[in-house]
């Protein structure tokens, strides 16, 4: 955790917003396909080192079955195919396909691999659903939500398979190109410079929340770290298909943060730092997305 001189001072409460003009990141088709192949390449890629790193029996001495490897290297499968489907698709409308990166996965054991393979999933979800307002060709439309189910039905069983259930919540959270890319960004060292740019994509400043993620429920307070300026006005918001929850928010130091995790947000969830108290966008972010895994109510089953 970074302290800097100013600690006493820290913690505005009111500060000057900027309040500039919403400025919408205009994409064709061809760019959100190839948003979408560069998830489908670091998916794809994850997936091929974890399966060369870590043998069937790797798995079976973790505690998951043959069973459970063979269904791992068929999602493996899957995002592969996703990657031959959508640089064909590209090339088809004659536009270039970005190709893989170099990745750091920070994976050193089943364990970790298995968890990190469910965030993936659970980000690529997000990633479908955020970008699919934007397509225009009804059929990129409809295979790109083919390619949603699919990820969806990973992160269910890899969710599973991690004594977290398996679908939290009734709906799932759409997130936009940036917010995605923030997510994406820390796995990505760097990628070929023949790539095809074709979205401008911003990495927002990092929130870093040190609380354990089995515990966490309604009402839980999380310690969150984030290089904020002091005298920055910093409202706490959690993504949600219906618009940002606003939860409660202390600073207790230069970028010491308690945030209570609000009613309503269950499972892999999205915290974000933000400007304004009404409107998360990307003019109004100031660090996150943070992913927090939440258990609802003390883990009681939603319909309860
Ligand atoms: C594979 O192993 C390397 C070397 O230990 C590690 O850096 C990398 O994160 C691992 N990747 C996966 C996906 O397991
Ligand atoms: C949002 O912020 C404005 C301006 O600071 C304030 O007047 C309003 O009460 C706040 N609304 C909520 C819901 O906190």
């Amino acid at each position: 955790m970074k302290f800097n001189s100013q600690i006493l001072t820290a913690c505005a409460i009111f500060g000057l917003t900027a309040a500039g003009p919403i400025l919408k990141k205009r994409s064709g088709d061809a760019d959100i396909l190839n948003y979408a192949l560069t998830l489908e390449h670091l998916e794809d890629t994850f997936y091929r080192q974890g399966l060369a790193n870590f043998t069937e029996s790797d798995f079976n001495d973790a505690g998951y079955d043959s069973h459970f490897y063979k269904n791992l290297m068929e999602v493996a499968y899957d995002e592969k195919t996703h990657v031959s489907f959508l640089t064909s698709a590209l090339q088809a409308a004659g536009a270039a396909a970005v190709a893989e990166c170099t990745y750091a996965f920070g994976v050193d054991s089943v364990e970790t691999f298995i968890a990190t393979a469910s965030v993936l999933e659970g980000v690529g979800i997000t990633a479908y659903l955020g970008a699919a307002a934007h397509i225009a060709n009804p059929a990129y439309l409809t295979a790109a939500a083919s390619i949603l189910t699919v990820e969806s039905r990973h992160n269910a069983y890899l969710r599973d398979a991690l004594n977290k259930s398996p679908f939290p919540q009734a709906f799932d959270v759409p997130l936009d190109y940036d917010e995605v890319y923030s997510l994406a960004a820390p796995f990505i060292v760097s990628c070929p410079s023949s790539n095809p740019t074709f979205l401008t994509l911003k990495e927002f400043p990092g929130l870093t929340v040190s609380s354990q993620d089995a515990k966490i429920k309604t009402n839980t307070v999380l310690d969150v770290y984030a290089n904020i300026p002091d005298d920055t006005t910093v409202y706490a918001s959690f993504a949600t298909v219906t618009g940002p929850v606003f939860a409660e928010i202390q600073c207790t130091g230069h970028g010491d943060y308690e945030v209570t995790v609000p009613a309503g947000v269950h499972g892999q969830s999205y915290l974000i730092f933000t400007s304004s108290n009404s409107t998360v966008n990307d003019d109004t972010t100031l660090a996150g997305p943070a992913i927090v895994e939440i258990k609802g109510t003390d883990g009681a089953p939603k319909y309860a």
